[in-house]
């Protein structure tokens, strides 16, 4: 008798008439249509999609994440037991282990950098509720290369108020908004360990003087950025994120420490649907001359998946400052954020 949990049989009745056997997909002659297939035994493919979005397309058919309806619906064939083991089969198709699982892709906070190496573009504003206007916008465009490996380079512009008031007789007008380049930053991250429930990384970036320091839009100064970052799942659908480091001039004194701490959930509204996945981060920064005057932030902030295909997500949240709340202001942001490696901007919507 045939042991109903044995993934390789299961899988040989199901899927190897498209996907192969060996997973790499059925030669074209052997099926009837042309759409491509996803290539199961790629580790830089399969490594970065989570059991959970395989089982639900498995379950409910390719249409359900924006997939070709070529792939048909097992939830009638097969129970969640008997796709999980299905999935332990195709797990076995990619062999380099070095590549840290999907799973680990938590969802991405506001300010606090991720542990996971990234394929994403993300374009961030962030507008000042009080306090001198600002509107400080940040392109960002990260790469992952290798197993473990991510560049990334930000490109930062906004529209400040001068700070100083104009002297007298002139007054702060309207037009003391000025528009201008921040500081660009180029960086490197690599996930050192992971297992299927932590992943743990070192990255650094440095920091270029392309801003413009009388706008407040930048520091004026090279500056490099080193950091670790943990990323831990909690109890399946919990998670704590975790980033530490220092932002050292190269040319100057200033050596500053920073470190932030991200507890959120992600929630899924309808069996296969949308996925909500509110967070709070505290953010805590000091000049390491002089510890005691801590900065202290609250981040409370909500990202939501937009597409059937889950990969453009949307984050808003508030940065509340907590210490020299009179000097610092209160600032909205909001992201949208595309993992291009799933797919176009416009695909699976
Ligand atoms: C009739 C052919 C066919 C069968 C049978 C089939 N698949 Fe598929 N499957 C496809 C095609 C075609 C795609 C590609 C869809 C696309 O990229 O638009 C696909 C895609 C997938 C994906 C999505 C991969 C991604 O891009 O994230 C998963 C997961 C998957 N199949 C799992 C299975 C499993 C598990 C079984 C067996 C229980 C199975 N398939 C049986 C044709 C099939």
């Amino acid at each position: 008798m045939q042991d109903a949990l044995d993934g390789r049989a299961l899988y040989e009745a199901g899927c190897a008439s498209c996907h192969g056997s060996d997973g790499r997909g059925a030669p074209p002659d052997r099926i009837a249509f042309d759409d491509p297939l996803p290539d199961l035994t790629d580790c830089s493919f399969a490594s970065r999609e989570p059991d959970p979005d395989w089982i639900i397309v498995s379950k409910a058919g390719g249409p359900v994440r924006g997939f070709s309806d070529v792939m048909p619906a097992f939830g009638e064939a097969f129970d969640d037991d008997q796709l999980q083991s299905i999935m332990d089969h195709i797990r076995t198709f990619c062999t380099d282990r070095s590549w840290p699982r999907g799973e680990l892709n938590l969802p991405r906070a506001l300010i606090t950098e991720k542990a996971y190496p990234e394929d994403e573009w993300v374009w961030t504003t962030g507008v000042n509720a009080d306090g001198p206007g600002a509107v400080i916008n940040e392109l960002l465009y990260e790469k992952r290369f290798g197993a473990r490996n991510q560049i990334e380079i930000a490109l930062p512009f906004g529209f400040a108020q001068t700070r100083e008031p104009r002297a007298a007789g002139n007054g702060a007008s309207a037009a003391d908004w000025g528009a201008g380049l921040g500081d660009i930053e180029i960086g490197y991250k690599r996930a050192l360990v992971h297992n299927l429930e932590t992943i743990f990384s070192f990255g650094t970036e440095v920091k270029l003087p392309t801003g413009d320091e009388a706008r407040g839009l930048g520091d004026g100064e090279l500056k490099v950025e080193p950091f670790l970052a943990l990323g831990q799942i909690v109890g399946g659908d919990g998670f704590l994120q975790l980033q530490a480091g220092t932002e050292l001039a190269v040319d100057g004194p200033e050596r500053e420490a920073f470190w932030r701490a991200v507890f959120g959930r992600t929630f899924t509204s309808g069996e296969f649907g949308r996925a909500w996945s509110p967070m709070i981060a505290v953010l805590g920064s000091a000049d390491l001359e002089d510890t005691s005057r801590a900065e202290w932030d609250l981040v409370p902030q909500m990202q939501v998946t937009l597409n059937t295909r889950q990969h453009v997500m949307l984050n808003v949240g508030v940065r509340l400052p907590l210490t020299d709340s009179d000097v610092r202001s209160t600032q909205l942001l909001v992201y949208i954020l595309w993992d291009w490696f799933d797919g176009g901007l416009f695909d699976g919507w």
